[in-house]
């Protein structure tokens, strides 16, 4: 091998073995830091709740990386609501805001509601939305998805990307999204692939934490990204058994 070669071949490695240094540390962190009261509440904020050490970071990463991904999201999410005027839209764990706005651009009569468990994620949603012009439609609060705080029966459409994965509970989630449905309602959750979660977070299966939380049983399909890579996996469920789920999608 080359000078030159042995040169770039050392370089890849050290970047492998840089990233896997990297995501055991996140990892053995957000473990660490999930109960940081050790009474069972979950932390929220950084590592805890989000794969970032900061909401500020998360933006700034994610937000850039993910442009594409958000927009392919809502344009699916977009088609579910679309034979409605004013469709009522859920979404857990926003983060920054990212793919409300892009949501709320595809539907000049979808009202949004996005609740996150990290105050900080919310203060940049909310200054998100505005800076987007969207701010009388889409609104944000602090909250836990195992304890939503709205009325049984309030949301057409729940949605939800890369937070499944961060709830201490995931059936419980799943149960509240369920309650808080409409007659006809659905979920449709975002969610890196069943075995990152349990890497990360020890998170059960999507789709098992859907069905554990009242939801009938439906499979967790590849959502194409980025290319024909399927690093996102997409779980569509109906409150009601008798609601036929829309399946294909611009991504799947
Ligand atoms: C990895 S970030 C994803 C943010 C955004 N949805 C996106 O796709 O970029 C996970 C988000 O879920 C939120 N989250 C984690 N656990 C939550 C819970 N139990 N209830 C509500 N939000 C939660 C975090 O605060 C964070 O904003």
């Amino acid at each position: 091998m080359s000078a030159g070669g042995r040169r770039r071949a050392a370089i890849r490695g050290g970047l492998v073995f840089a990233g896997i240094a990297g995501v055991v540390a996140v990892k053995r962190r957000a473990s660490r830091r999930r109960d940081v009261a050790g009474d069972g509440s979950p932390a929220s904020g950084g590592w805890a709740t989000c794969s970032a050490p900061s909401a500020r970071a998360y933006e700034a990463t994610f937000g850039w990386l993910l442009r594409d991904l958000y927009r392919r999201m809502a344009d699916d999410l977009a088609a579910a609501v679309a034979g409605i005027a004013e469709p009522a839209v859920l979404e857990v764990g926003p983060g920054p805001g990212g793919l409300a706005v892009e949501l709320a651009r595809r539907h000049p009569g979808l009202r949004l509601t996005g609740v996150d468990v990290d105050p900080a994620m919310v203060a940049r949603a909310r200054s998100r939305a505005a800076r987007d012009g969207v701010a009388d439609r889409v609104a944000f609060e602090v909250g836990d998805v195992a304890a939503l705080p709205f009325p049984d029966g309030t949301f057409d459409l729940v949605a939800s990307s890369f937070s499944a994965h961060h709830w201490p509970d995931g059936a419980a989630g799943f149960a509240e999204i369920r309650r808080v449905l409409r007659p006809g309602g659905r979920a449709i959750v975002f969610d890196l692939p069943d075995r990152w979660g349990r890497f990360e977070t020890k998170a059960p299966p999507l789709a098992d934490a859907a069905t554990a939380g009242g939801f009938a049983a439906a499979p967790a399909t590849a959502f194409r990204w980025p290319g024909r890579v399927a690093l996102v996996r997409r779980l569509e469920v109906a409150r009601d058994p008798d609601t036929p789920l829309r399946g294909g999608s611009p991504g799947t």
